[in-house]
């Protein structure tokens, strides 16, 4: 794990589109994993913002996002279709036939799921993957006691979770209780995993994720066994990180052939 400690959640965004942006240069046909919530939206405006600038072309991207609400219209300002469309999708160039994201709505949850484990195979695999944390330690939307070998399926949010995003919905009572989530074993076969996570509020899932054993009990503990796995977080969610010190000197030090 590359833990990248920045000083704001600015800083991280500009880096973690950087990354991303680097990928699609080099391979103008990949294959990007996505995730909704607060965390990523910087990162995304920034992505918008190297479209305009630097005319960063989206034109053969595809897109996969980690999870969406059962029972949810995409229509919802809620669902994930809904955010994506409002955070990125309508601001870049992609074609928008290749832009997928569990589907919701679905009346065969089981066959919606292998057919999504099934074209992400189909396009190749993806390339590199954004995360955010649960309070909880989930990831996507796989909770505590997922399976750490786990494939796109149902899951029920906890509490915890439903009211982390009470706020979305107006409510904690109107946050659904179910998701279709890629599984632990989807995300941890991307190329590159980037888990961001910012302020105090995640610092205890941070150093759990990070420091801790790797259990299904901290499902983003899985990402120690990642070969590329990047946590790139602020100060504020660093600041229970018994290593941090070491983590920063680290960045700071990187080979030159090594910098991003
Ligand atoms: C979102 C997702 C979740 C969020 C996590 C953090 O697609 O899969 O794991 O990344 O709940 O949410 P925020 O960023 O709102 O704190």
């Amino acid at each position: 794990m590359e833990v990248i400690i920045k000083p704001d959640t600015h800083a991280a965004a500009r880096l973690a589109a950087r990354k991303i942006a680097a990928v699609i240069r080099e391979k103008p046909g990949a294959v990007l994993g996505l995730a909704t919530g607060r965390t990523p939206v910087e990162t995304y405006e920034r992505l918008v913002e190297l479209r305009r600038t630097e005319g960063l072309d989206f034109s053969r991207v595809t897109t996969f996002n980690l999870d969406e609400y059962v029972g949810l219209d995409p229509k919802h300002p809620a669902s994930y279709h809904a955010y994506m469309e409002g955070v990125l999708f309508s601001k870049i160039n992609l074609d928008r036939g290749r832009n997928y994201l569990p589907d919701g709505l679905s009346t065969d949850v089981p066959k919606t799921c292998r057919e999504y484990e099934d074209r992400i195979r189909a396009a190749g695999g993806i390339d590199i993957q954004i995360l955010g944390i649960g309070s909880d330690g989930h990831l996507g939307f796989n909770e505590p006691s997922s399976s750490l070998a786990s494939r796109t399926r149902i899951k029920t949010l906890t509490d915890r979770t439903r009211k982390d995003n009470a706020a979305f919905f107006g409510g904690e009572d109107k946050v659904p209780r179910h998701v279709i989530t890629m599984g632990l074993g989807t995300i941890m076969d991307a190329r590159v995993c980037i888990l961001m996570a910012f302020g105090r509020k995640k610092a205890t899932a941070v150093a759990q994720a990070v420091e801790g054993p790797v259990t299904a009990m901290v499902p983003a503990s899985i990402l120690q066994m990642h070969p590329a796995a990047i946590v790139l977080i602020d100060d504020e969610a660093a600041s229970e990180l018994k290593r941090a010190d070491y983590y920063r000197w680290v960045y700071d030090h990187k080979p030159a052939w090594q910098k991003d």
